[in-house]
């Protein structure tokens, strides 16, 4: 990733009032880039999009449902970008249960919309599709998915990004290449950091529990998940943007962005770590019912990444879990929270 890159990019981004795109958005603006966003309202109260004040630098912010074919291509056709970072989604495993039809409809068609708007947008360069680890079709083994295995999903969630990888697949060979527009997937694994308020994810449920003096409660811990900061995978999607950008079709094609290998850690092992952290009285128990299935061994092979972009993971789990728990208390305490996120940002850079 090269900083001076990025200075006076325009960028378009969908999911910018989430809690990857609020990051993502901050960090751009920090490199100077012209960022514009397409969205839904923020998902959560509270969330890090008000939180960290991220409207305040954006030279857009649309609320809008990327559903919305016509007033996305309108928006994306008003900013005229050279860059599109695809974001928005509905990321929730469970919440893909309670509402498939929601789920297949915003992630499978929304991708269709950005990348329908994409090609009839002629300064379009470079297209980051952002999917998921769970886009493969997972076989429960101790290996790590390369790029090339086949997609798959369980449940509609899982199952709705590796749609969406073939659709890119199908956009990039029926249009885009044609056009000379690069586009590329990136698969990240469970992404941690502070300023997530997700319902049902492990980090915002324990925080949620620490903060009213609850044990916090514990459905699966023997899961294993590549857990990762946020700052990761958004350093990657950068830098995967930036080669498309100058070097075209040789990137345009699906990427893995997963943490080492020792960080692929168990729940039991993030949960214990967090409520030593925390002190004060922090515990967990585990949830004794029933629920729908999720997948319990995952693993990305990164080889391609290291090897073809120089990316590579900077932050061990416990880096990040230490840097949550700084950003959690300091929110707690009414700090300026832009302000932190900009500081975490500069050390992450400091790292590469
Ligand atoms: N958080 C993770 O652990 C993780 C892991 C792998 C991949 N991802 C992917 O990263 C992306 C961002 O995830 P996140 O954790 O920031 O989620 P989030 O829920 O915090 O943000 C989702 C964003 O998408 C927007 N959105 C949802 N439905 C929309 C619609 N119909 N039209 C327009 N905007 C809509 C929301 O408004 C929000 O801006 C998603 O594509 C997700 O699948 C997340």
């Amino acid at each position: 990733m090269t900083p001076d890159f990025w200075r006076d990019k325009r960028v378009f981004l969908t999911g910018h009032t989430g809690f990857k795109g609020s990051w993502l958005s901050l960090w751009l603006q920090s490199l100077g880039a012209q960022v514009h966003g397409l969205a839904l309202a923020p998902p959560t109260t509270p969330n890090l999009f008000t939180v960290a004040q991220v409207a305040q630098d954006m030279a857009s912010s649309t609320i809008s449902d990327i559903r919305d074919l016509t007033t996305l291509q309108q928006a994306m056709q008003a900013c005229q970008p050279d860059i599109v970072i695809h974001m928005a989604a509905q990321p929730l495993v469970r919440q893909s249960y309670a509402d498939p039809v929601e789920t297949y409809a915003t992630n499978v068609m929304g991708t269709v919309h950005v990348l329908e708007s994409a090609r009839h947008c002629p300064s379009v360069k470079s297209i980051v599709v952002v999917t998921t680890d769970k886009c493969y079709d997972n076989k429960e083994w101790a290996w790590g998915y390369r790029e090339d295995e086949p997609m798959g999903g369980h449940d509609p969630y899982s199952n709705s990004k590796g749609c969406a990888e073939l659709v890119t697949s199908a956009y990039r060979r029926s249009f885009l290449q044609g056009q000379g527009k690069a586009v590329a997937t990136a698969r990240a694994g469970n992404v941690i950091g502070g300023g997530d308020w997700a319902a049902e994810r492990l980090v915002p449920d324990i925080l949620r529990a620490f903060e009213s003096n609850q044990p916090v409660i514990i459905r699966n811990p023997h899961a294993t998940r590549p857990w990762q900061h946020v700052l990761e995978p958004l350093s990657a999607y950068l830098s995967l943007a930036e080669h498309l950008y100058t070097h075209g079709q040789t990137f345009a094609e699906g990427w893995n962005f997963g943490p080492k290998d020792e960080d692929a850690k168990p729940v039991q092992w993030i949960v214990e770590h967090m409520v030593n952290s925390w002190g004060k009285g922090a515990a967990w128990q585990q949830d004794g019912g029933t629920h729908p299935h999720e997948a319990n061994y995952l693993k990305l092979d990164i080889s391609k990444a290291k090897a073809s972009l120089g990316w590579q993971p900077r932050w061990s789990l416990a880096t990040a879990l230490g840097l949550i728990t700084t950003w959690h208390q300091a929110y707690l305490a009414k700090d300026d929270m832009k302000a932190l996120c900009l500081a975490q940002i500069r050390k992450y850079a400091c790292a590469i």
